[in-house]
């Protein structure tokens, strides 16, 4: 049988909610990744520095003793200098939401504009402190990524020092300008090395599967697939992992989300396997997250064995009950207990 280790795995970007569905969730990232970088767009979004470090708590909490880093982030407001030097040391960078683009992100940034959001993002800047951003406009759903290229590249050049992560990246456009600027990085997330808008809505309709940015052409994730295994070291592992409960996916307003996180290690195994791309693994999911965010996590082993993997039909404890991608599906990979 064969066997692959991987030294510190991360998840550059994840969903871990609060309360019942952070003890359900955290659980699962924890079991298998060194670190990961926890999204903020809780009810409400976590703006303060007392909500950094509780949240943070909370995670720590949820997931007793495995050896894990929350590397933790603030929602994009406009912040003064004096703010952030008080809060540097508790997250990792801010994540920038255009307002209402996706979940829980209302109380997002209304207009983009360099001269708007120049106090902070001069501060961050001097603080070295990343910028993440969820890049889409309001504009026909296909093409909101796409639009939003001309933001990146204004950002890239009026903040030049600043490094800037293109969050879940899903078209060739995006992939195309990372090597024109030498501050943007992307984080690319499992499904969209995997699926297109077919997938989504080509046959019958997987809410599962429906994410924001949506899953977009061939030519858009063969684009991603390329650079992942390539192992181009501007890009990097980020899930995007998004738990909403099984009710919100299989009903007739369907949240945006894919749950992947209980399975992203093994399915990325095989993915980068069938490749013959096994060599540069590492570099997208460790070693390229370590040199973009200067990070030393907790070294950790894990290994993953070719053995058969029936994934949950969902997991559930009290109150929550999610399904992941894959459900009832077999994988050919397992975390080795
Ligand atoms: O599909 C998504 N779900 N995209 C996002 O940007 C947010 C996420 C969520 O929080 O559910
Ligand atoms: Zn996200």
């Amino acid at each position: 049988m064969r066997k692959i280790t991987l030294q510190t795995p991360l998840d550059m970007h994840i969903h871990f909610r609060d309360n019942e569905m952070l003890n359900l969730v955290a659980p699962l990232t924890a079991k298998t990744f060194s670190g990961a970088v926890i999204m903020p767009n809780l009810v409400p979004p976590v703006t303060t520095k007392e909500a950094v470090v509780s949240y943070k708590q909370r995670i720590l909490k949820a997931i007793g003793d495995e050896k894990f880093e929350p590397f933790m982030t603030l929602f994009f407001q406009k912040y003064n200098k004096e703010f952030l030097e008080s809060v540097k040391d508790d997250i990792l960078a801010v994540k920038l939401y255009p307002a209402g683009i996706t979940t829980n992100s209302e109380s997002g940034v209304s207009s983009i504009d360099s001269v708007e959001l120049k106090e902070t993002l001069d501060a961050m800047v001097e603080l070295n402190i990343p910028l993440c951003v969820h890049g889409e406009t309001n504009g026909f759903v296909m093409d909101r990524e796409k639009e939003f290229m001309p933001v990146y590249e204004s950002l890239a050049r009026d903040f030049p020092k600043l490094t800037i992560i293109m969050e879940h990246i899903t078209t060739k456009d995006a992939v195309e300008l990372l090597d024109k600027y030498d501050n943007l990085y992307a984080s690319i997330t499992l499904q969209h090395l995997i699926i297109t808008l077919d997938d989504v809505a080509g046959g019958m309709l997987k809410p599962h599967l429906f994410c924001k940015p949506i899953a977009k052409r061939y030519e858009d994730r063969d684009a991603l697939l390329k650079v992942a295994i390539e192992g181009h070291p501007k890009v990097m592992f980020g899930s995007d992992s998004a738990p909403h409960p099984k009710h919100k996916k299989e009903a007739c307003g369907c949240a945006a989300g894919v749950f992947t996180a209980p399975i992203a290690l093994q399915v990325l195994v095989d993915l980068f396997d069938k490749n013959n791309a096994l060599d540069n693994l590492s570099a997208f999911i460790s070693e390229n997250a370590f040199k973009i965010y200067d990070i030393n996590p907790p070294k950790k082993e894990i290994t993953l064995v070719e053995k058969e993997f029936t994934v949950p039909s969902s997991y559930s404890n009290e109150t929550e009950n999610v399904v992941p991608m894959y459900s009832d599906e077999v994988l050919a990979w397992s975390i080795q207990e």
